[in-house]
């Protein structure tokens, strides 16, 4: 009962089927299939795995395309409450003021049975992109776009962005980026919708506190940072210097350090090899560079210097990519939401079906 793990560190909360983390040997499954696997899917493929727990047939993932794809659309009143907001405010803020009011609307908000939510589930897997590019849209005095309603996920979303189709590499690198960003156990965000989801409050109210928790910089609100940093550093020959002045003024380099993992982030390996192929593509090697000095320069100083095991995590190569790929620093913590809402949906699903109050205790000091 005395015993304080702070930050909960190695506390073991619940028992889950969705994923699995070797922080050793830097292994990440979802539902038993490795995520270098996953990788190659489709995310639509991979959120009905998150979902339903198999991975679909031909005919399976047909159809729950279809039905995703039919959810796409806003409404018009959902355009009007974008075009409320303040627009210096970061995307993700914007998605969640937007989610909160479509639950108002959603014919099942009150019907929590698993398909219910399973149906919620698929309308914000479906809406994040829309909305995401919508308040873009609005935000930089164009037109928000009529959905497309044949593209996979990742074209779909950067399509909705720009106006105009994306590259076949491109579109291919967004869909594994959302993949990769889709489950990782029981992250703060998770932990913070499975809390909601314990109380049996609704999915709409779990995924808002997921995304409250997700904006923050220590989790996903770190792969905006390292966009900035990138911008900072300006040139790899400066990378050193930087990484030095941080680790001087005890500052966080962001991208770097993980909970769970003491080796390299899987995703961030994966990330690398994306981040490289879309600076091959657009013939310049600058945000790859910096990125890769910063790299060197923090493994001498954190693990050759200090005997850390402080390595780029899943937010480090994800922002060059996101620099490549054009989006805005301010979108990226909510594209790392439109990745991560398959992965909270399960998380919610698994919650409801074996649920116990999540209530820890405090020990209380004098004053
Ligand atoms: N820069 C400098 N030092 C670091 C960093 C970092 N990025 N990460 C950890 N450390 C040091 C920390 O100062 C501490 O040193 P000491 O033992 O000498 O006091 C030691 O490593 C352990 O750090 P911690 O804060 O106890 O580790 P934690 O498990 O509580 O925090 C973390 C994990 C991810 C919050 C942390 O590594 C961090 O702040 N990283 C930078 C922010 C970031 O990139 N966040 C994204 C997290 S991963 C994906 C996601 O969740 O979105």
């Amino acid at each position: 009962m005395d015993e304080i793990r702070k930050g909960l560190e190695n506390v073991i909360a619940l028992e889950t089927k969705i994923a699995y983390i070797d922080g050793m040997q830097g292994i990440l499954k979802y539902r038993g299939h490795d995520i270098n696997d996953l990788v190659n899917l489709s995310y639509d493929a991979v959120s009905y795995l998150l979902l339903r727990g198999n991975l679909p047939d031909d005919k399976e993932l047909e159809v729950y395309s279809d039905q995703l794809k039919k959810e796409r659309a806003i409404s018009e009143d959902v355009l009007n409450v974008l075009t409320f907001c303040n627009f210096n405010i970061e995307a993700m803020d914007a998605l969640r003021t937007a989610i909160s009011y479509i639950s108002h609307c959603d014919p099942d908000m009150d019907d929590n049975s698993s398909e219910a939510n399973i149906r919620k589930g698929m309308r914000m897997i479906a809406s994040f992109p829309t909305i995401v590019a919508a308040f873009y849209r609005i935000k930089s005095g164009q037109v928000p776009l009529e959905p497309d309603l044949n593209m996979s996920q990742g074209a779909y979303f950067l399509y909705m962005i720009r106006g105009t189709e994306a590259t076949e590499t491109e579109a291919e690198i967004i869909e594994k980026d959302f993949i990769l960003s889709a489950e990782h156990e029981l992250n703060p965000s998770t932990f913070a919708t499975r809390l909601a989801t314990s109380t049996l409050s609704d999915v709409y109210s779990a995924v808002i506190a997921g995304l409250c928790t997700l904006k923050g910089p220590l989790h996903g609100g770190a792969r905006m940072e390292v966009m900035e940093m990138l911008d900072e550093v300006k040139s790899p020959e400066r990378a050193g210097s930087y990484v030095a002045d941080k680790i001087e003024n005890h500052d966080r380099l962001m991208g770097f350090g993980h909970r769970v993992y003491k080796t390299y982030d899987p995703r961030g390996l994966i990330y690398k090899d994306l981040a490289r192929e879309i600076a091959d593509e657009k013939g310049n090697s600058i945000w790859f560079d910096i990125a890769e000095s910063i790299e060197k320069a923090a493994f001498k100083e954190f693990v050759e210097n200090k005997g850390k095991t402080i390595y780029p995590n899943v937010d480090f190569y994800s922002a060059v990519v996101y620099k490549y790929l054009e989006i805005p620093p301010r979108l990226a913590t909510a594209v790392f939401a439109i990745g991560r809402i398959s992965g909270w949906i399960a998380h919610c699903l698994e919650q409801y079906s074996d649920n116990r109050v999540i209530r820890p205790r405090a020990k209380f000091v004098e004053i």
